[in-house]
């Protein structure tokens, strides 16, 4: 058996061309004297055609065959497939493996639970979607190295087994052999690294690196997953996302082929969550968050007058299609995103309705009139709470609301960096924690307040968001070891936490640290946009479930007692 060509290739330019075709069993139908086989390979399906006068052994479905044969064309051609002006007219046919009865159908479209896909993985990344989906992500990859190499970055491997660093997420640990009671961690980025490659004189670094961090799972968070890694040194923000949209506009116009106009918008942290009531906006849709704490702390209702912010929406003519049901849906939604309720306004014959329009005095009214602006008919939906929690919860519901009106056009993407984040953001404990990782420059006009109010410094940090997804993030980092003590100090760690912790890190300061800046891509999520799909394990061969377990193999497992006592470890049952 020598296959000379892929199923899904062959078309009417191959007529009466002798070909031996490899795959799967994908149906079969047999008519008496004729046999059809659907034969399916990574390329597509091709119709095999099985005379009488033809030796057939036992074929069913998922059976791995060989099949000799000559291409001719279809009488009546199949529209539904892409070989469908062809079949090919077998003469000889191999069982090379059989197949039992799969547990899932092999097809798009399919109802099988997640669980048992996963459990039968290789039998789902048959399905042409998985398969599609792989193969962009593989050339949003490629298109990393192409562009990367050509614009002078050298692609260095960082270790996985490495030092504890707190970047945010908890860390997966693996216990060391040699020194009981000792532990590697799993990098949750290869933060440090990089930046010690900086100092090692790299000066452009790119890196297809895999991170572990051990959070709670959602449908875009997976708890290893890959960064398109990225460093670089002596440039300045701008220079850095103008490398960066060139790689963003690559994969677009490569892989789906898309145009992306650059340079890409930006826009300020206080703004996107003012605005839009998210620090990852989505952006294809025109809702907004409407200002009107001043106006609504006005009125006699103690949940916007006791609140620090009040944000109203406004939904354009769906005062009358939103029933009562749907309001109290809204409502328990609201209440699932922090706000205590939701206030309801319809505008309806040029006047405000519903239960909350008697705690409004008439010029309280007409103030909030004039500034959500509404036409006959709209609907206004009120949220009031502290400010950040107001503002996403209200972000959240604009998001929802919107995919459940289909505001949102499929195919279209909107591109923009998020930047001028804060530096800090203040716990409820009144520590400090950071927003990004404790690395992170902050800008030189805010930069003093280091040592007045933290809480007022800006870092030189930018987010790409796509489509409501954070893709990527990156900042310019600091480099003058002073600097980096004092955000440790804000951050409450301690001169021995520092030294234990970082001490290498920020030794290696002291040695000569040109200024440097980087990024990293979330391949999953760049996939995930790219691909069209909302859920991250579509893009991933074999990724976790929820718990982060993958039901194929059934990791995490006990181990062997040995291995335990080889490691000096004792479970605690
Ligand atoms: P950050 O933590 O923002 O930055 O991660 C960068 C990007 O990685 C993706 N990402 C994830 N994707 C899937 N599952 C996860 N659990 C997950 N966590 C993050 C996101 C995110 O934007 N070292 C810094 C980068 C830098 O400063 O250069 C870092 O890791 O798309």
């Amino acid at each position: 058996m020598e296959r000379s060509c892929y199923c899904g290739e062959l078309s009417l330019k191959d007529l009466s061309k002798e070909v031996t075709l490899c795959g799967w069993v994908a149906k079969r139908r047999n008519l008496g004297s004729l046999l059809f086989i659907d034969l399916r390979d990574r390329t597509g399906i091709v119709q095999i055609t099985v005379r009488e006068d033809v030796k057939v052994p036992d074929v069913r479905n998922e059976y791995v065959i060989s099949v000799k044969g000559k291409v001719s064309k279809k009488d009546v051609p199949n529209k539904n497939l892409k070989t469908g002006d062809i079949e090919v007219l077998a003469s000889e046919i191999k069982v090379l493996s059989k197949a039992k009865t799969t547990p899932l159908i092999i097809a798009d479209d399919t109802d099988a639970l997640e669980d048992v896909r996963l459990k039968y993985r290789y039998l789902d990344l048959r399905r042409p979607l998985l398969q599609e989906n792989l193969r962009k992500r593989a050339h949003i990859v490629r298109c990393a190295h192409e562009y990367f190499d050509a614009n002078g970055f050298i692609e260095v491997e960082t270790p996985c087994l490495i030092l504890s660093t707190p970047e945010g997420a908890r860390d997966y640990i693996v216990p060391s052999r040699i020194s009981h009671g000792s532990f590697y961690a799993l990098p949750q980025s290869p933060q440090l690294f990089k930046q010690l490659l900086m100092i090692g004189g790299f000066d452009r670094y790119y890196q297809i690196a895999r991170c572990f961090r051990d959070e709670d799972l959602r449908q875009d968070r997976q708890p290893e997953f890959t960064q398109i890694d990225l460093e670089m040194s002596f440039l300045d923000q701008d220079q850095i996302l103008t490398i960066m949209e060139g790689y963003l506009k690559k994969v677009f116009k490569d892989v789906i082929n898309v145009d992306i106009k650059t340079p890409l918008r930006r826009m300020d942290y206080s703004v996107a969550v003012d605005v839009y009531g998210s620090d990852k906006p989505d952006t294809r849709f025109d809702l907004k968050l409407i200002e009107v704490s001043e106006i609504l702390k006005k009125s006699e209702f103690n949940g916007f007058k006791e609140n620090e912010t009040v944000k109203a929406i406004l939904i354009p003519g769906k005062a009358s299609e939103t029933s009562r049901k749907v309001i109290d849906n809204l409502t328990l939604e609201a209440k699932k995103f922090g706000l205590n309720g939701l206030g309801v306004f319809k505008f309806i014959n040029g006047e405000l309705e519903g239960s909350l329009v008697k705690f409004l005095s008439d010029s309280v009214k007409k103030e909030f009139i004039n500034k959500v602006n509404p036409s006959e008919g709209d609907l206004i939906l009120v949220g009031a709470s502290s400010h950040d929690r107001c503002c996403f919860a209200m972000g959240a519901l604009r998001s929802r609301y919107a995919r459940e009106l289909g505001y949102i056009k499929e195919g279209t993407y909107d591109l923009l960096w998020v930047v001028n984040f804060p530096l800090f953001e203040k716990k409820d404990d009144g520590s400090y924690a950071a927003l990004h990782h404790p690395f992170t420059r902050p800008t030189p006009e805010t930069e003093h307040y280091l040592y007045t109010d933290p809480s007022k410094v800006l870092s030189a940090a930018y987010d790409i968001v796509i489509n409501g997804y954070e893709a990527g993030g990156g900042s310019l980092r600091i480099y003058d070891e002073d600097m980096q003590k004092q955000v440790f100090n804000i951050l409450g760690f301690t001169n021995e936490d520092i030294k234990r912790k970082f001490g290498y890190f920020v030794d290696a300061f002291q040695y000569g640290t040109p200024p440097h800046g980087g990024i990293a891509f979330g391949l999953e999520r760049l996939s995930m946009i790219i691909c069209g799909t909302d859920n991250i394990r579509d893009v991933i061969a074999f990724p976790k479930n929820l718990k982060a377990a993958c039901p194929m193999s059934n990791a995490p497992q006990r181990v062997d007692e040995q291995q335990l006592i080889d490691l000096g470890i004792k479970i605690d049952e």
